[in-house]
């Protein structure tokens, strides 16, 4: 039996581990819905001829939810049978804290629809998984006709004294809030809404009359439904190859909407792409899609969909940040043009409503921060988790665990997480392990704990057909059902396989049972260091359409996978975030959980890698936008495989793998089952030295970079920043994205992801930039680029004159050791005032206190050139549970030549005054107090 299973695992893998073949994925002229609306598009501006309008006596104003409601009619002309008129819900208001307006066009329940098992409604519960508070309603600000303020009543036609004809004899609607600059006009005659910031006009929605609202019609009746520049193209079939089969019961139902951000020439956002960060042209070309996908060893410089989906669009000039925010989850393409200086976007959706919402903001920042206020934040992570990941597919039992483990600690490599993939398991059985090599899970786990190390093992959504766990799905009937309302089987890692419906309550009522009877009930109780990573979310399906699953598949409540694709993956990690939660609330620990297929939303309780690559150069380049990317959209807790899932890296590939991968937020090294073992430990001189160095760089840097998470668990601010989010106003840096900047820390980073290459340009704005190492100093007068030696040994990355970071320096096993270790403080003052100024978060890393006011935020300054300060933000109401308080070490980079220190620097600390010594260290040019004995978490003052 057990060879039997083998060679099936073989088989399976031998079918996924095939170069990924992207005919299996739709083009847009084969998606029915895209290339429908891509003629439309293309007709309508021909034609010039506008089917919507606002219904200016159906205009009413809700005071109670401040809410305007109106309806939007679309007309299809027909001189034989007379007009066909179909009236949409529409929707608009400006939010409380938001510099943000909101608006949504719906469609009436089908009214005479004979179908059981699915809602004659469309799918308009997108925010109920995609917004913090899950629910669509928001605290939206009183709005106020800018025209005149006489009028109060929620009266239809009392407001119609509040249109105004514009100079171009237009009937137009302009309103406003008190609260902010933010303006909109509604254009009534022809659906247009413009979006102003102040007198300015940002963002023109429709102007280009791509609105296009695929009204319900049945077969028989779609003749007299389509407007003259509609084709009827796969409206009722599908001929694409794979997805033949698909019952599309409604018909078409596509919406799409246009974009026009006016005065930018730059778009950004929308992942999951293997594409630059700057959004391409997609005129005559693929548009970018967001439909959740398994893509093996995707293709790069590409815009086929990927394993996660944030429809966030976002545009920033030097003073100035527009946001879209797309909130739909049905499989969406999206075409962008840029015109001059105008930059336009067209995003076409298969079915759902159209839910926008569009952010304004000074900084490409600002949008991060609406964004994310809206849809969460950022989770704010175990310290442990932001530690070193070490995972392979896979590690055979619970002695080779053990041995990763003892070869770390050997070669003096830190690591904070080890990981079981796939084979763990009983028969690729989910919530069971296999019995013959992990016959003591609990003890292996706690030889894992003694230096706080945790283990993540792998439990995906699809479940073997019959065994414990898929059997209580279905006795519950939680699990994703057919067309036909039966349950649906697929192919997976095991086989045949049911899918759970985290979509219903029920559903994540089962999931959460189940994670309870594997954690709580059989494993020993004081367990807390198992971890959980949901894999194949998007779902993935190996004989599904596309490599995943039917979109006439019904979910919890009668609506279809169509409907919801692209949102199903959250509602999976989020059921099994909340469950372990639960679970660990008797530790008050928080959970880690690593998903792969993600929405808008996920950032709150989940990280994410950017899947299954192959460990090539272009590979490694590629993962640096990527990552970006995703911190740019609220979801900053993202890596790559290090040093390439699937493949045999090269040594030298390797180092530079993991110089880059240290700065991902997610820093984990993973291989596929047909790749060579390559944990650190086994390499050869000089790359294991590099790679221990590398990896020590982060666990020094950590202080610093939990601070950064901590920061993005606040304001959504990325991680991995982009260059142009630093400085918006230097157009040079909106097309870089091989260099970054590190959180608010002033580090910039060029990693080297070329073979043989030993020095790099990296572009800089004027300042005075120390070599993160070295702490040489380069001067910058004004933006330039600048040679930087990369021998293999060397991350090219500077700190900029400004900042300061604070580091533990001491190599420990992990985070957790590091727990006792004094901290170090590096100063990195500016040229011209000689001045510098940082941030330090600190909470005990594990649990939730941080939450009822246990941590401690503190800032650092440094004054011309000679006195360094802190201030206590927040004091933690317990220290003793947030390890040393201790600063040890002061170093302060110069620039080599107006060195004005002495040879002792004063300390004071209330009213103790007292004198340390400080040694100019020649080789890095820097000052270095090396016993300063002060606490992070007390006043005092340093004068060198
Ligand atoms: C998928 C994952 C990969 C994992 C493998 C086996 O391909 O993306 O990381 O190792 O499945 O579970």
């Amino acid at each position: 039996m057990r060879a039997l299973n083998v060679i099936l695992g073989l088989v399976l893998l031998c079918t996924h581990a095939a170069a990924f073949t992207d005919y299996l994925l739709k083009k847009c002229h084969q998606a029915g819905f895209c290339q429908r609306n891509r003629d439309y598009a293309k007709n309508i501006q021909l034609s010039h001829n506008s089917y919507y309008h606002i219904d200016e006596l159906s205009v009413v104003v809700d005071n109670t939810t401040n809410t305007l409601h109106a309806d939007i009619v679309k007309t299809v002309p027909r001189e034989d049978i007379g007009d066909v008129v179909v009236r949409l819900p529409f929707t608009l208001a400006f939010q409380q804290d938001m510099l943000s307006v909101r608006f949504t066009i719906d469609e009436k329940p089908i009214e005479k629809f004979n179908n059981e098992l699915l809602t004659p409604y469309r799918y308009n519960e997108t925010a109920n998984w995609s917004f913090a508070n899950h629910s669509g309603v928001l605290d939206n600000a009183p709005l106020q006709w800018s025209t005149q303020e006489q009028q109060q009543e929620s009266n239809a036609l009392a407001w119609l004294s509040n249109i105004v004809f514009n100079a171009d004899e237009e009937k137009v609607m302009e309103l406003t809030t008190a609260s902010s600059d933010l303006r909109v006009r509604l254009f009534l005659e022809t659906c247009q809404i413009n979006v102003y910031d102040g007198k300015e006009l940002v963002l023109a929605i429709n102007d280009r009359s791509l609105l296009n609202f695929e009204h319900h019609r049945t077969l028989e009746d779609n003749f007299q439904n389509m407007l003259p520049e509609e084709s009827s193209y796969n409206m009722f079939a599908d001929d694409f190859e794979y997805s033949s089969s698909d019952h599309i019961p409604f018909g078409p139902q596509s919406v799409a909407l246009d974009f026009t951000f006016a005065g930018f020439n730059n778009l950004f956002g929308i992942p999951e792409h293997a594409d630059s960060l700057r959004l391409r042209e997609t005129l005559d070309e693929e548009p970018y899609r967001l439909f959740n996908v398994d893509v093996f060893q995707y293709n790069l410089n590409s815009r086929m969909p990927m394993y996660g989906a944030i429809p966030l669009l976002m545009s920033a000039s030097k003073d100035r940040s527009v946001g879209v925010f797309w909130n739909n989850p049905a499989d969406t393409w999206v075409d962008i043009h840029y015109e001059g200086s105008a930059s336009q976007s067209h995003f076409m959706s298969e079915t759902g409503v159209i839910d926008v919402v569009v952010f304004l903001g000074d900084k490409p920042a600002d949008i991060t921060d609406q964004f994310t206020h809206l849809t969460g934040r950022p989770t704010l992570p175990l310290m442990s988790a932001i530690g070193y990941h070490q995972c392979r597919w896979n590690y055979n039992d619970e002695l080779d665990v053990l041995t990763v483990q003892e070869n770390m600690d050997r070669e003096d490599i830190p690591f904070d997480f080890i990981w079981l993939d796939l084979e763990y398991t009983d028969d690729r059985k989910y919530f069971t392990w296999r019995p013959d090599s992990f016959a003591t899970p609990g003890k292996m786990l706690q030889k894992l704990a003694k230096y706080g190390r945790q283990l993540t093992v792998l439990i995906d959504p699809h479940l073997k057909f019959t065994y414990e766990a898929s059997n209580k799905v279905k006795e519950h009937s939680a699990e994703i059902k057919n067309f036909m309302g039966k349950t649906y089987i697929g192919r997976c890692w095991p086989e045949d396989s049911i899918w759970i419906d985290t979509m219903g309550k029920i559903g994540r009522t089962v999931w959460d049972s189940l994670f309870k009877e594997f954690i709580t009930e059989k494993l020993p109780s004081f367990v807390d260091n198992l971890q959980i990573w949901n894999d194949m979310n998007e779902p993935s399906i190996f004989n599904g359409p596309e490599t995943t699953a039917p979109k006439d598949l019904i979910h919890d409540g009668g609506f279809e996978e169509r409907a919801i694709h692209n949102v199903y993956g959250l509602t999976v990690h989020e059921a099994t975030y909340d469950s372990m939660k639960q679970i660990y609330s008797k530790f008050d620990k928080r959970p880690f959980i690593l998903s792969r297929a993600y929405f808008a939303g996920s950032q709150r309780t989940v990280a994410v890698w950017t899947g299954d690559n192959i460990a090539n150069w272009d590979y490694l380049k590629m993962s640096i936008p990527m990552v970006l990317s995703s911190n740019i959209v609220g979801l900053p807790f993202n890596g790559a495989d290090v040093a390439g899932f699937d493949g045999n890296p090269s040594p030298e590939l390797i180092a530079r793998w993991y110089q880059t991968g240290i700065w991902y937020p997610f820093f984990r090294g993973h291989a596929h089952i047909d790749s060579i073992r390559r944990e650190p430990y086994l390499l050869e001189e000089p790359i294991k030295s590099n790679v221990r160095d590398s990896i020590r760089l982060r666990y020094a840097l950590l202080p610093t970079l939990y601070s950064a998470f901590h920061q993005s668990s606040v304001d959504g601010s990325p991680i991995m920043k982009p260059m142009f989010f630093e400085y918006p106003e230097y157009s040079e840096f909106y097309d870089i994205d091989d260099q970054f900047y590190v959180g608010d820390y002033g580090i910039v980073v060029k990693p080297i992801t070329s073979t043989e290459t030993f020095s790099t340009e990296i572009v800089l704005a004027p300042g005075i930039y120390y070599d993160l190492q070295s702490l040489k100093s380069t001067t910058v007068d004004k933006l330039d680029t600048v040679t930087v030696d990369a021998p293999l040994d060397k991350i090219p990355a500077f700190i900029e004159g400004g900042h300061l970071l604070i580091k533990k320096e001491v190599y420990r096993r992990s985070s957790k050791l590091m727990i006792n270790d004094p901290y170090t403080i590096v100063v990195a003052p500016t040229l011209s005032t000689g001045s510098a100024s940082g941030k330090l978060y600190v909470d005990d890393g594990v649990t939730f206190e941080y939450e009822s006011g246990n941590y401690l935020d503190v800032s650092f300054t440094f004054t011309n050139n000679s006195v360094l300060e802190n201030t206590i933000i927040h004091e933690p109401s317990d220290s003793k549970t947030l390890g040393n308080m201790y600063i040890h070490k002061i170093v302060l980079a110069t620039d080599g030549n107006n060195v004005d220190v002495g040879k002792n620097a004063k300390i004071t600390v209330g009213s103790d005054v007292r004198e340390v010594t400080v040694e100019f260290d020649e080789e890095t040019s820097s000052a270095v107090i090396r016993d300063a004995q002060i606490r992070i978490d007390e006043p005092w003052r340093v004068e060198f």
